[in-house]
């Protein structure tokens, strides 16, 4: 069990907000913060260069963490200054040609399919999109009805940026894997609030950030490539640090994931994250997920029970993003007037998740992400709050 007093004490933020906004960015418990103060005390004490010689073994750590927090090893991490940048590295490393199919997900995130629209622009790809089932989740059965000799890419989302939807991330694996199809998963919302092992999942490449259910600092994510699959993906760009230029016309790439990194970082930030990564694993990922899920289904629980209010979330088992609506009320007034009472929450706007919001004629959404943290109290407090908007 998750000791809630000491995690609470650990965690500055809750004595100002009521923080229900962890899909946007997770608070920061005291070690971490204390981790990146210290070092940037450090490089302003003995400089930069020296400050990163001086903490280089807990430099060298940070992949050890979190290859440790999705079951994967140190050289198969790359860490990246966000999602996003994690997983263009991996899609913009592998190469297509007119007529590739790219299987991805209903719920895909902004980012990653605008990329998939580019490759459409630049390469002729084809996108399609992997229909769901009758509960609105990704349906694997589908999937396998869709697979050919012209698909090179799976790249689906496993929990969306607008709700609790948990997409069946481990049966695509298993469908990917079957076929020898490359599989690119985005955890970005799963990592820190749900178990993570990346044989179950039989992904080949898996981005996420440091920042949400992971508590750790912004400007921080990681990529995760499957040692066999690391030698085929050149990087679309590359430093010195890439690939060491060892003669006048040659550079050597790296054999590990850091081919995808460059030569300056944030330490800091870097360091932050190996924190959070300890931090989470301490507390034990299995302790996280079923207290994630808990509050994610109470506060959904008595949303629904309250007149003038619905719940959009898809799914049996919806992880801990709770998106909803109050009657005709714009999403950003109720934002606000949360604000006020000095509950966080965010709001998602259609165009992050287009074509499920298109599907579903979505209006923007106001979306609570509780974390482990949180107590039933202040999800009640949420609820009053919103039944009172709602009368
Ligand atoms: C599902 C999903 N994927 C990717 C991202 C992008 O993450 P980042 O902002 O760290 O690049 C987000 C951010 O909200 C997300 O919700």
């Amino acid at each position: 069990m998750i000791d809630l007093t000491a995690v609470r004490d650990e965690t500055p933020g809750i004595a100002r907000r009521l923080h229900l906004n962890n899909a946007g960015a997770g608070l920061m418990p005291l070690p971490v913060l204390e981790a990146m103060t210290g070092y940037l005390r450090r490089e302003a004490e003995i400089g930069g260069y020296e400050a990163a010689d001086e903490a280089g073994s807990r430099l060298d750590a940070v992949y050890h963490s979190i290859a440790r927090l999705i079951g994967a090893e140190p050289d198969e991490i790359a860490l990246t200054e966000n999602a996003t940048v994690a997983w263009q590295m991996a899609f913009y490393a592998l190469s297509f040609r007119p007529g590739d199919r790219i299987l991805t997900a209903q719920a895909e995130y902004a980012a990653n399919y605008v990329a998939l629209l580019h490759a459409a622009r630049k390469h002729g790809v084809v996108i399609d999109v992997i229909p769901d089932d009758e509960d609105g989740v990704l349906d694997p059965a589908a999937l396998e009805g869709m697979i050919d000799d012209g698909v090179r890419l799976i790249a689906i989302t496993w929990v969306p940026t607008n709700g609790g939807l948990v997409n069946p991330a481990a049966e695509v694996g298993r469908i990917a894997r079957k076929h020898r199809i490359p599989y690119l998963l985005d955890a970005c919302q799963a990592v820190g609030q749900m178990q993570v092992d990346v044989s179950r999942l039989g992904c080949d490449m898996l981005s996420a950030t440091g920042r949400k259910f992971l508590r750790g600092p912004r400007g921080t994510g990681f990529l995760y490539v499957r040692r066999e699959m690391i030698g085929a993906l050149h990087p679309p760009m590359i430093d010195h640090f890439a690939a060491p230029w060892v003669a006048p016309g040659r550079y050597e790439l790296r054999s590990d994931a850091r081919r995808f990194e460059t030569w300056e970082n944030n330490y800091a930030a870097r360091l932050g994250l190996g924190v959070a990564a300890d931090y989470a694993l301490s507390l034990g990922m299995g302790e996280i997920e079923a207290r994630c899920r808990a509050l994610g289904d109470l506060l959904r629980a008595e949303l629904r029970a309250s007149p003038g209010i619905a719940v959009h979330d898809l799914g049996p088992h919806p992880a801990a993003i709770v998106s909803f609506s109050i009657g005709d009320k714009a999403a950003d007034a109720v934002k606000s007037a949360l604000s006020r009472q000095r509950i966080n929450v965010s709001i998602s706007r259609p165009s992050s998740t287009l074509l499920d919001a298109t599907a579903r004629s979505l209006p923007t959404l106001v979306r609570a992400s509780p974390h482990y943290f949180n107590t039933e109290a202040e999800l009640a407090r949420l609820v009053e709050v919103c039944r009172g908007l709602a009368a």
